[in-house]
């Protein structure tokens, strides 16, 4: 492949100390040999604890799962990027389906985070996706046209390389209902034909129910660089084996 393969974990509002230990003690005695790049975002609160670990076995990159599009203040709650750069995270993931429904984050919103982020030079992941319902009414393209040209707008030309993008379709996250790699494909040929920079070199993760045993097809695609993984991720084994079949 001309990109290199990214498999990033989303741990979501998941884990115990006690499981994040076990899931490294696992890994760790699995000895992988990585070729691709792999990278955790685990819940704020434990990033610390995951670069620490992450440093003493240095195969895994640890990111956050958003950020505020302000660097300090009166946010009470949030996380700030100037922060999260402080701290040495490598990435962050905005405005996935869940930042988008539950806590109800827009275009605009995002593109400040995306903007936020930059500007500290965090590799930024960018989701994308339609719900069910866009897709039976064929507005898939539209919507994620729109939510890349407003949620991307006004990125320096000189952090375009900081730019990863995520397909997540809404109807198959958490549902166990895989995208086929054709459509996924599809959509992934999509969003790099709108991308206005970078976009040979721009890596496009596909979301949603990836598990073990659909990777490799969906790899096996011109467009699709890597996965981004929320149940799977959890699983010491099937983390590793995620990380295998992309290396
Ligand atoms: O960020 C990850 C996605 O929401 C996919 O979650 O692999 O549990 O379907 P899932």
């Amino acid at each position: 492949k001309k990109r290199e393969i990214h498999i990033v974990g989303n741990w979501k509002m998941n884990q115990t100390l006690h499981e994040i230990s076990e899931f490294f003690i696992q890994m760790t005695a699995m000895k992988m040999e990585l070729k691709c790049k792999a990278w955790i975002a685990p819940q704020s609160l434990h990033i610390p604890i995951l670069k620490e670990i992450a440093f003493t076995t240095g195969a895994i990159q640890v990111g956050a799962q958003n950020c505020s599009y302000a660097d300090s203040g009166a946010f009470t709650g949030e996380i700030s990027p100037a922060a999260l750069a402080d701290i040495g995270v490598e990435f962050v993931i905005i405005g996935h389906s869940e930042r988008r429904t539950i806590f109800k984050e827009d275009n605009e919103i995002l593109n400040q985070k995306v903007l936020a982020a930059l500007k500290h030079n965090l590799k930024v992941i960018y989701c994308v996706g339609e719900t069910l319902e866009e897709r039976e009414s064929n507005t898939t393209f539209k919507v994620i046209e729109e939510q890349l040209a407003v949620g991307l707008k006004n990125v320096p030309a000189d952090k375009a390389h900081l730019l990863l993008i995520a397909y997540e379709p809404v109807w198959a996250i958490g549902t166990g209902k895989v995208a086929t790699a054709e459509q996924a494909e599809e959509v992934h040929a999509f969003i790099r034909g709108k991308l206005t920079q970078n976009a040979e070199q721009t890596i496009i993760l596909y979301g949603g129910s990836v598990k073990p045993d659909n990777i490799d097809s969906l790899l096996r695609k011109e467009n699709i660089d890597g996965a981004l993984v929320g149940g799977a991720s959890l699983k010491a084994k099937d983390f590793k084996q995620l990380c295998t079949s992309a290396s």
